[in-house]
């Protein structure tokens, strides 16, 4: 890397992913000249911390974006729909976590473990996936390489944090009102999640997935270039605050051992290997949460056919699924010139 300092923003930056972000820029010390953090008219004139110092927010509705390097967006669909295109058109390079870009053709949806090379084409704008289609890819890419995966059939049990703040601190809310005795009221969710599980994230389609699944079949086709690629989700919120685990069974096109997937998926980056279950060695969202790997265990062949695996995948949502995964392709294109 040159010496080059970049003014980054941070679109979001009160929220659960912005916060992250801006941990994860600390953390990885990204060569940040100046950062500037925006929001809503709701949090303008409050303060984060970067590198200990405080960063004023401001009002994203009434800045020019002038003068920005990088414009890390994790405001949801309206402020990407209406922003990112504003900040790429004075000259930033914005990396979105929303969903709004990720399937247009003309923006590269990036995993740096899984297709760095699509970071070439972009023009000026570049889609973070979901964070479930993101730990899952990561994990799926070094089998694919391999022996060519044919159909994937995914489970997942999602975090609340996955949501964002207001749902994590409904989780907690109803937690303290079921111990004092008192009815858990629900407003983020349809129905109360503390000792409970949703099968919907997102809205139904007419087809009867919701959308969440529906991004978990189409973006890993995107990611890992393979339009044929076979995928079915049932996507399942849990009472978790942070933390996303998924059941993943595979049918891969030649036979692969569990032995020889673990071995694979040993050597691939950003990937540990926790699968020990004799020992109730397992990946476990109260051991992701707060660390930047996809973690995979429970390997083994599937015995109701011929070329099967199944495994269990579990990584933070907020790092890899969103805030680590985004300052990871601003890294990619430094180191690439792409910026
Ligand atoms: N949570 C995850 O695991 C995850 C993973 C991947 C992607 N994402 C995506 O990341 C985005 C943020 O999610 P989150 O979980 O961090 O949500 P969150 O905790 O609810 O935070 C939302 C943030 O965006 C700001 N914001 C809301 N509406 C805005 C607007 N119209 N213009 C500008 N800023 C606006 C909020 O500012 P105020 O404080 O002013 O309200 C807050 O800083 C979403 O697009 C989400 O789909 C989330």
């Amino acid at each position: 890397m040159s010496d080059r300092k970049f003014t980054v923003a941070v679109v979001g930056a009160t929220g659960a992913v912005g916060t992250e972000m801006i941990r994860v820029l600390e953390k990885r010390k990204f060569p940040v000249g100046t950062l500037r953090a925006f929001a809503t008219s709701n949090s303008a004139g409050t303060t984060v911390q970067f590198n200990g110092v405080p960063v004023t927010v401001e009002d994203v509705a009434t800045t020019d974006f002038k003068g920005i390097d990088i414009a890390l967006f994790a405001g949801g669909e309206i402020a990407s729909g209406t922003y990112a295109p504003r900040a790429r058109d004075a000259g930033a390079v914005v990396i979105d976590n929303s969903s709004t870009f990720r399937m247009d053709p003309e923006v590269p949806l990036v995993v740096p473990e899984v297709n760095p090379h699509d970071l070439k084409k972009h023009k000026g704008l570049i889609a973070n996936p979901n964070c479930s289609t993101i730990q899952m890819v990561v994990a799926l890419k070094p089998l694919h390489d391999k022996v060519g995966i044919d159909r994937v059939v995914v489970s997942t049990y999602q975090s609340v944090s996955g949501t964002g703040k207001a749902a994590m601190d409904e989780l907690l809310e109803q937690a303290k009102a079921y111990v004092s005795d008192q009815k858990p009221s629900n407003k983020v969710y349809p129905h109360r999640i503390l000792f409970n599980c949703l099968p919907q994230i997102g809205p139904f389609r007419d087809d009867g997935y919701s959308e969440e699944e529906s991004k978990m079949i189409l973006e890993p086709r995107k990611i890992m270039g393979d339009p044929n690629l076979k995928i079915t989700a049932t996507t399942v919120r849990v009472p978790v605050l942070v933390g996303h685990s998924e059941a993943v069974n595979v049918t891969t096109r030649e036979k692969l051992s569990a032995k020889d997937a673990r071995d694979l998926l040993r050597q691939a980056p950003g990937v540990e290997v926790v699968d020990e279950p004799g020992q109730s060695k397992y990946p476990m969202p109260i051991h992701a949460a707060g660390e930047d790997s996809v973690f995979v265990g429970r390997i083994r062949e599937d015995v109701s056919q011929e070329r099967g695996l199944e495994m269990w995948i579990v990584s933070d949502n907020l790092r890899k699924g969103a805030a680590l995964n985004a300052v990871q392709i601003a890294e990619k294109l430094v180191e690439m010139q792409l910026v």
